[in-house]
Order: C-alpha cells, then structure tokens, then sequence
C-alpha cells in the first residue's frame, strides 16, 4: 500500500476501495421520502432565488453530528483584510517554505533577480505555486514530518518577474525563464529542531520539471495525427507541460497535475484557411486567432499555430509524475480527455476501479470523470500505472429534479459519429468539449475542484463564478444569473458507487456576502457566516470538514483571497468560517495537509498581481521586490491539529 493518503481513502471503507455504507444512508429512503424532506428547504431557496430547486440532505447528514461535535472548530476567525501579510488565526503561525526563485536541483544558483536566466530558472522554484501535494518519507509510511511536496507552477507574471518588462515585445531570455518558471517542482521537505518547516537543499528527490521538460503522451489519442509535429512526427512526445493548476495524486503514489489555461501560449489560429478542420476546433478551446498576449511566439515557432499547427493539440491533458522517481518521464493520459482541468482527483470505486472526477475551469464550460477499465491492484505498481492509459470518460448533465446522469464520450455511441465528425475514441478524446456539446452535458459556473468527502464519497463540486450567465441561462445547478460568488455542489453517487451513471445533487452554498439575499450556506445561520466568494481549491481535513481556498475575492469583495473551513455534516454543516486571509493581489492555492493534520500547506500565488516592479502593490514575503509566489506552512504554536 502506498502510504497515508490510501488509508485516508480508506477510512469508511471495508477494504480496499471499498466504501461501507453509513448505517442511516438515505439510500434506505424512498425517493419520496426524500424529496417530501426536500420541501422545506426547497420553498426557502425558491423565495431566494426563483427557480433554484435543491433537495434534501440525506439522513447521514444528521447522523453525523456527534462526530463532528467532537472534532469542532474551536478557532476564532479573521476577518477580510487587505494587508499584505499572511494573517492566521490567534495561536497560529506561519512559515514560509519556499520561494519563487530558491534553488531546487543541485548546481542551481541562488536567486537574483536582476540576473534571471532560463539556465538557472529551470533549476530553481518556478513561478505561482498553485496545486500543492505532501509524500510522506519513507515511501509508504504516514510520517507527519518529512515528506516530499509536489507543487505546480501554473502561469508566469512577467510584470511582476522583471523589473522594466517590455508588454509585448519579451526578449529571448525572459521567454526562457517563463517557460522554465512554469510546470512543477519537487522539494523535500522536513521539520527542523524546534518545528520549524524547511525544504532540504540537497535532496536526491528534487526536482524540476518545465514547460521544455521531455513528457510522453500516453493512452488512445497517442500519437493521433493531430498530435503530429514537425519536431515530433510519432505524435507521442512533447516538449513541457503549461498551466499546471490543481491536480490530485493516486493510491500508487503519483501525482496528476493539470493543464489548465494553455490556450494563452499559442497565437495565429486565425491564419489557418477556413477549411482546416482545426481551425474550429482551436476556436473551441479558444487559441487566440492573432497573437498571443504573451508573445512567445516570437521567439518559439512551436507557439506560432500558423508554423505549428498541431501543437495546441499536444496541451489540455493530465499528467501523471512518479515524486519519488527523479528519472520518471511525465506522461499526459490522453484517456482523460483534452479540455482546461482545473484538478483530477481520485476515487478507488468499491469494485477498485479507478475514477477520477476532474472540472473543466471556463464559463459554461462540463464537469468529468473517467473510470478506469481495469482494478486497482494494492501492490502492483507497475499495473496501477497503466489504470489512467484505458476506461470510460462521462460528462455530466444536470437535471432540475435533483438527479444526475454521467453521459459516456465514446465514439460510435449517440452523436459521436462520423458524421459529427469522429472517426475514432482518439478524435473523441481530442475534441472532448464538442464531444460533449454534443452529448448535451450541462453547462456549468465555471468548474473548479470537484473532490469526494474521504468518510461517505459525497462528491463537492466547487463553481467559482460566472458573471455572464444570464436570467436567461439560469439552470437548478447554476441558479444565479450574474454569479459572481460562484457555489458548491454536492453530487450523490447511485448506491454510493463511483462508477454510476446516476446520480442525485443538490446545492450545499451559495458564496457572496452573507447579508446577501440570494446566498445560502446549507440553511445554517448566516449571521454566523463569514462572507466568502469565488470557491477555488478544496481539501477536507481528519474530521471531514471541507477547506476552500478562494480565487476573485479581491474583484468580487474587495478584499484579499482567504482561506475557509466549513463542516458538511452535523449542527455546525453550513458554518463557514475564514481561517487564512493572504496578501495584496494573490490568489491563494494547495491547500493540503500533512497526515497528522497538524500543519496546514497553503500556496500564495501571484502576490501583488494588480500591479507592476514599476507599480507594486505588495512585497510579500519579505518586504522587498519582486514579491515571490510561495509556500507557506502554517500550525498551531502548540502542535495541536489545525482548526481545532
Ligand atoms: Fe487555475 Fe481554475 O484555476
Ligand atoms: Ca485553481
Ligand atoms: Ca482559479
């Protein structure tokens, strides 16, 4: 078995994978049952919001009050802030681990910035640190205080980055360092005498990988004729991985990091004729017609679609990395389909197949997830790391009756034909969002993190915002026109299988200010909430309370991004609570906790974005420019688990 996090899985679970169902489970329940429970709260949310219809909590729910008693949230909250600082909790503190620009590999120089250079830059901490994961060492144990930490690095700022940057016309070299600065970084990580985080400067773990770093694509679209470049004629091997957002990790040990936003790298779709199929299909995923914003292309013909059509095509994946194995070659699994993933989170389903639920991060854009063909074999690494190369992808529509239903994407089933344009599953897997247009999957408030509650597999749907959904778009699952708050979801899986195809649904919050009229926070006082807007990044901690980074507060609030908890079950479910508050400009990323859930990993992302070296508003962390995104530690001055 492959360590702490698999036994987190496991927690409700008979055996491997298997979930144990609650002994007041509401699938014990009539459908009526449920929805006669629903009316209440149904009538409540109707005179809020029009039309939004939201049923019932199961019967678990209530049943689980106790637990949650026990494990209350004991902390006093902070507020909404816009200092530039970390603010935590009385009795927290924080610590940062690592910085944009600190040395990773060995041989990698100490950061100056004024002396940047792809060279060094590929060898030291990359740029915006977002979806953060913790491997404990040894491999296979649960050890709380050594580890290593994978983080993305999603996108550069090169505003912030280089001081007098020239918008538009980047030279050579600061094209370099951003593509050096994007991708993942693994460090390790331990705690020094005293408690104190630190990563370990030469450790053999270590490691960068970037938007050059050699990767494989893997599974039925390799090596797809539109995978084909004039550097890489097989369609099987690419040049880095770009945007990586959130992401998830595997039972196996592995992380999934996720390419998210790479239409912004790409420019000049707009030259390939009107006949070329890819033209379309390019316009679909939104690669800019002209050029890009960034203007890599001028340096980089692989970014120029009009030189190098195919290559947009090669970005959009999942990619699984071994943290433990320096040497691994990252591999883009194809079978996950090609769209913008925010994450890819896994569930071991209880016949130990493997699904992975995974948003895809744009207005009125799906919600996925694959199942794997084959088990889940405890053990048998070699097998598990083909799980992700073979299975079925779903989308998901959303029904206003409370139900749900997982539409397969595969090729020869309803529209998903020739004449629709699909000649096989890899053309499926290419153009996954016509394909799912197509299947008519419901159009979503922009898809976040999608993640099952580790104790009953519950399924939180997080949708940031999208205010340009209007009245007339208004659907159950994405009830506010304007919704700049964005909600969450909680998606019920039939008979509590991952692998189903049914499921049930309902609305668990609705973010925004709570004095608010059209927010809700699962029917608890809201006078007892703290505001909260634009849902980003979730974890769920040792009690099952649910954990929300935040991403838009500053436009939607005013105030800087934060970090919540909320509890989902028990008298307190509902309550949210805002545990973190960060500084000027950043969007705040991870979180993940160490397996003693004692130390709490945030990532601070983009400080100061807003404003420019020339302009700054923040000089996070250290006072001084350029502000550096990083990770932060943060725990209780006496060792206590976090939040308690
Ligand atoms: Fe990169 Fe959807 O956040
Ligand atoms: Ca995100
Ligand atoms: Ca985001």
């Amino acid at each position: 078995m492959d360590g702490w996090r698999f036994l987190q899985m496991c927690r409700w679970k008979c055996s491997y994978g298997c979930f144990r169902e609650p002994a007041n489970d509401s699938q014990g329940e009539s459908f009526q049952e449920v929805l006669e429970e629903a009316l209440t709260r149904r009538e409540f949310l109707r005179s809020v919001l029009g039309s939004a219809l939201v049923l019932s909590a199961p019967s678990w729910l209530a049943s689980s009050a106790a637990a949650s008693e026990r494990a209350g949230l004991r902390f006093v909250p902070v507020g909404l802030s816009r200092e530039d600082r970390v603010w935590v909790p009385s009795g927290y503190l924080t610590e940062v681990v690592i910085r944009w620009g600190d040395p990773v590999e060995a041989e990698a120089p100490p950061f100056d910035p004024l002396r940047q250079s792809g060279e060094a830059q590929a060898r030291q901490f990359g740029y915006n640190c977002d979806f953060v994961t913790f491997f404990p060492l040894p491999q296979g144990s649960r050890r709380p205080d050594q580890g290593l930490l994978w983080v993305n690095h999603e996108y550069t700022n090169p505003e912030l980055m280089f001081f007098g940057y020239p918008q538009g016309s980047p030279t050579r070299e600061m094209v370099d360092v951003e593509l050096a600065a994007h991708g993942g970084s693994v460090v390790e990580v331990g705690r020094a005498a005293g408690g104190s985080w630190a990563y370990r400067r030469k450790s053999r773990f270590n490691r960068r990988i970037t938007g050059e770093t050699p990767c494989v694509l893997t599974g039925p679209a390799a090596g797809h004729e539109w995978l084909r470049t004039r550097e890489d004629p097989t369609g099987t091997r690419v040049r880095g991985t770009l945007n990586n957002c959130a992401g998830g990790f595997t039972p196996w040990g592995t992380v999934l990091t996720c390419e998210e936003n790479f239409h912004q790298y790409f420019a000049n779709a707009g030259q390939l004729p009107d006949q070329d199929p890819r033209k379309r299909v390019h316009a679909r995923y939104g690669i800019p017609r002209g050029p890009s914003e960034r203007r890599w292309e001028l340096h980089h013909a692989r970014f120029d679609v009009s030189q190098e059509p195919n290559e947009p095509f090669r970005f959009g994946w999942v990619v699984e990395v071994d943290p433990y194995d320096p040497t691994f070659v990252p591999r883009k699994r194809t079978a996950l389909g090609r769209f913008k993933h925010e994450g890819a989170t896994v569930v071991v389903a209880r016949d130990r197949r493997v699904v992975v639920y995974s948003g895809d991060d744009e207005r009125f854009e799906y919600v996925y997830k694959f199942v794997s063909r084959d088990a889940f074999r405890p053990g048998d690494r070699a097998h598990n790391l083909g799980l992700l190369d073979a299975g079925t992808l779903y989308v998901a529509r959303f029904y206003p009756d409370g139900s749900g239903e997982w539409l397969p994407l595969v090729f020869g089933q309803g529209p998903l034909t020739p004449e629709n344009g699909f000649r096989s599953q890899a053309d499926v897997l290419v153009n996954t969002r016509r394909a799912a247009d197509l299947v008519g999957a419901t159009k979503m408030d922009r898809p976040e993190d999608v993640e099952a509650h580790p104790h009953t597999g519950t399924v939180y749907v997080v949708c940031t915002n999208n205010t340009r959904r209007t009245a007339d778009q208004v659907d159950p699952a994405n009830p506010r026109p304007a919704n700049r708050h964005g909600h969450v979801l909680e998606l019920f899986e039939a008979g509590g299988d991952h692998t189903a195809t049914r499921f049930r649904w309902q609305v668990f919050l609705l973010c925004g200010n709570p004095r608010d009229a059209d927010t809700y926070f699962a029917g608890y006082p809201k006078e007892r909430v703290s505001p909260i807007s634009c849902p980003d990044n979730i974890v769920f901690d040792g009690s099952g309370h649910l954990w929300i980074a935040t991403d838009g507060q500053p436009a939607a609030l005013g105030y800087n991004d934060a970090v919540y908890v909320v509890p989902v079950a028990g008298p307190e479910r509902g309550r949210v609570r805002q545990f973190l508050s960060g500084p000027v400009g950043c969007e705040i990323c991870g979180p993940e906790f160490t397996p003693d859930f004692r130390t709490l990993f945030c990532a601070i992302q983009h400080p100061g974005e807003g404003g420019t070296l020339d302009r700054p508003i923040s000089r996070w962390p250290d006072g001084t420019l350029p502000p550096r995104p990083s990770v932060v530690a943060v725990r209780h001055r006496e060792g206590a688990v976090v939040g308690s």
